[in-house]
């Protein structure tokens, strides 16, 4: 990394919504060792308090839902000051067009689009000048997949979320959006080890650059996020070439 990335960090306070797991978690880590005062948040406590152990660095933790409006701007009125927000909270439903329930639909909606929305307008207000929005998509919105077309639309949602919001908060904030293709994390962990490795390797190997993606991979690419101040209204594909695959 160069001195940007190695430097500009220093003293922030970061927030992450989704912070305990994955993407989020690993974020976490490398800004922590970019010298962030980083805090995480999600629902499970249990999971927080597992993820800061492993995490160290004297991060914080904050066990709120971004489905609960009322909580969130509980959470967020007691927060003091925060440069960097990164939200990579949801849960995703699959389902075949006809067959997958409005309500798996709704709840999806709700915790990948809505909660994100509340959560980054209930932290704007202790958003610091120049400091920046983080959302994530995913390579859906661009790239369908039978059977995932809910899960498409609401990556499309957000990712006009966050040029939209790019233009609102011009000249006081920066927002962008991480488009992720497949990465190994614990959202598959309701897999069996046999059908994710399987799953892992297929789509791997269909890729330019022949394997799913790391946590670390993505974490890299939300520091640059943050760290890029002339990057705003950006969607960052880090799919390993998944949307020029053949
Ligand atoms: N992994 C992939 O292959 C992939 C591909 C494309 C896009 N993405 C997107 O990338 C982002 C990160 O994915 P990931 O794989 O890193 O996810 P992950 O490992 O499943 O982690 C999700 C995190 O969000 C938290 N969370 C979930 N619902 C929440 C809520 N309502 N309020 C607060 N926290 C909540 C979870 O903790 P609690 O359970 O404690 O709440 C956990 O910390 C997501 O937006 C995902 O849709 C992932």
């Amino acid at each position: 990394m160069n001195s940007v990335f190695e430097t500009a960090l220093i003293g922030k306070h970061v927030v992450i919504i989704g912070g305990s797991s994955g993407m989020g978690k690993a974020t976490a880590k490398l800004a922590v060792a970019l010298g962030a005062k980083v805090t995480i948040a999600s629902r499970s406590l249990a999971k927080l308090e597992a993820a800061a152990a492993d995490i160290g660095g004297g991060v914080q933790i904050a066990p709120v839902d971004t489905t609960n409006e009322t909580g969130m701007k509980s959470w967020a009125s007691g927060l003091e000051k925060v440069d960097h927000l990164v939200i990579s909270a949801s849960s995703a439903a699959r389902g075949a067009f006809a067959e997958l329930p409005t309500t798996d639909l709704r709840a999806m909606f709700e915790a990948k689009f809505i909660g994100p929305y509340v959560a980054a307008r209930e932290v704007l207000p202790v958003l610091t000048e120049g400091g920046s929005i983080t959302f994530f998509s995913g390579v859906l919105s661009r790239r369908p997949s039978a059977g995932a077309t809910g899960l498409g639309a609401v990556n499309a949602a957000v990712e006009a979320l966050s040029k939209g919001l790019a233009l609102e908060l011009s000249g006081r904030a920066r927002v962008n959006c991480i488009s992720p293709g497949m990465v190994a994390t614990e959202a598959y962990a309701a897999m069996s080890n046999e059908a994710r490795e399987a799953m892992f390797a297929q789509v791997g190997n269909s890729l330019p650059v022949r394997r799913i993606g790391e946590a670390e991979d993505i974490a890299q690419a939300v520091i640059m996020a943050m760290t890029n101040g002339y990057l705003t209204g950006a969607v960052l594909d880090v799919d390993g070439g998944h949307l020029v695959r053949g």
